[in-house]
């Protein structure tokens, strides 16, 4: 069980998060639509940066790593292989007094108990009623619940079905990245210049029929998955496995994300086919939970695929004509995980002159604004104009705001609520010494700095 940090802080980050657009919930015009949410300009921004530090540090800066995009819908057949039409289901139960629905494996993990996803109806519920004198609902605190029921998370639909009753032939919107590559590994192999050890990346959309979601977009239904698949020799599985759990944690310190928000879960109930599995936790304003996992998944996914699709997925070493099916280990994060993450690092709250300022403290890499750049007084042609010149030769480099709304004092405020690290002011020294004002987000102290001189400054600040 994992402790809660502050009810609070939640609130005030999701509250900002619509305030400043970087996240709004889905359809909010028509009422609302449970677990799917928007993101806004900023919103949008984070997460583009997000999934370019990730895709920096799996595929430009490895020789082995190759990326790959897709589609979102695929052959059902895939999805009967990989065993989620037949397994991947939550059990589910409601609670009679307050209606709420329930996951039944996360109640009993808080009460302790591990409940196996392989687990039937009947084993689940056994194990929720032996255990019911330690469980209450969360929502009102009292133990009467309706029997657990399990439900399939893949999302169903229907493309190219033309007859009445498509449900019963559907297809399905992907619910992990990875099959996607499993399914690609041998048009990778034959394409790319690429030999076993060899991983193929993949950023995008994932669907589940999450039936408790909620914090946020901890649980979303739709989400983007970011996913790496490293194909290795099977005697090497494990030594792999434990160069990739380094370089995933050593990832998020260099990302900087602060060390003590961090800590590793190793999985003690293993599903069968795997070898080890852990998960780096993040303290979300909820407690830690899992934001990564990484998996050693031995040869289960490429002998399944062999199996369903009867094609030969055997890797021939070309130097020892060795011939193998590689094991798999896998590191997977979510995009919309990774964001509350990173702006849960972020949030602080200063005392600022008898008053609080809000400040997202973003790595200058992630934010979505690096500079914003204000004339001093608005009425001011000569100001605007300066201001303006600057902006337009700063944006062709980073993402930039003009801004001469409001006094200055507003200005900055606005800026540290979404992040951006530097603000830089035009004022009427700036017509005479060509120099302008330049605000650190962190230290709030601030600098002259040659109008020339502007760019190369910001390009060391922000490196
Ligand atoms: N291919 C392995 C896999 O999909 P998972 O533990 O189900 O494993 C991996 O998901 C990661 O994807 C999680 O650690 C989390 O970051 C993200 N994720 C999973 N379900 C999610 C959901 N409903 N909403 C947001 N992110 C989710």
């Amino acid at each position: 069980m994992s402790e809660k940090k502050d009810d609070n802080l939640m609130e005030k980050i999701v509250s900002l998060c619509k305030r400043r657009g970087f996240v709004f919930p889905s359809s909010e015009i028509y009422g609302g639509f449970a677990a799917v949410y928007d993101y806004g300009n900023y919103g949008s921004e984070l997460s583009k940066n997000i999934k370019n530090e990730w895709w920096k540090a799996m595929v430009q800066l490895r020789e082995d790593i190759v990326g790959l995009d897709s589609g979102i819908v695929m052959s059902p057949r895939i999805w009967e292989a990989s065993g989620h039409v037949s397994g991947f289901s939550d059990p589910l139960a409601e609670c009679k007094n307050c209606h709420a629905r329930l996951r039944v494996d996360h109640l009993l993990e808080d009460a302790g108990v591990f409940a196996d996803e392989k687990m039937s109806e009947e084993e689940i519920n056994e194990l929720f009623k032996a255990n019911l004198d330690k469980i209450k609902c969360p929502t009102c605190g009292k133990h009467d619940f309706s029997d657990a029921r399990k439900f399939n998370l893949l999302v169903k639909s229907n493309l190219g079905n033309f007859t009445s009753n498509w449900d019963k032939d559907p297809v399905y919107l992907r619910g992990e990245t990875c099959q996607g590559i499993y399914v690609n590994y041998k048009n990778v192999l034959n394409s790319a210049r690429v030999k076993v050890p060899f991983g193929i990346a993949q950023i995008g959309k994932a669907f589940r029929n999450e039936i408790t979601a909620r914090q946020f977009i901890f649980r979303t239904r739709e989400f983007e998955q970011m996913e790496m698949q490293y194909f290795v020799k099977p005697e090497q599985e494990m030594e792999e496995y434990e160069k990739l759990r380094q370089a995933r944690w050593n990832y998020y310190l260099e990302l900087g994300i602060k060390k003590e928000n961090l800590k590793w879960h190793k999985h003690e109930n293993l599903v069968f086919y795997a070898k080890e599995a852990y998960d780096i936790e993040y303290n979300f304003p909820f407690g830690f939970k899992e934001l990564e996992g990484i998996h050693a998944r031995g040869d289960y996914d490429l002998s399944q695929h062999g199996k369903f699709s009867g094609k030969n997925l055997s890797y021939v070493d070309p130097e020892t004509n060795e011939s193998y099916l590689p094991h798999i280990i896998e590191s997977s994060v979510g995009v919309g995980r990774t964001m509350l993450a990173v702006l849960t690092d972020a949030y602080a709250e200063e005392a600022v002159d008898g008053e609080i300022r809000t400040v997202l403290k973003f790595p200058p890499r992630l934010a979505p604004i690096k500079v914003a750049i204000f004339p001093l007084l608005k009425n001011k042609p000569e100001l605007v104009g300066k201001a303006h010149e600057i902006y337009d030769e700063l944006k062709k480099n980073y993402m930039c705001e003009f801004d001469d709304s409001g006094n200055i004092g507003k200005r900055y405020r606005r800026q540290d609520e979404i992040g951006t690290p530097y603000c830089v002011t035009v004022d009427f020294e700036s017509l005479e010494d060509e120099a302008v004002t330049v605000r650190d987000r962190d230290t709030m102290t601030q600098e002259r700095i040659k109008i020339a001189e502007l760019e190369r400054y910001l390009e060391n600040k922000l490196k």
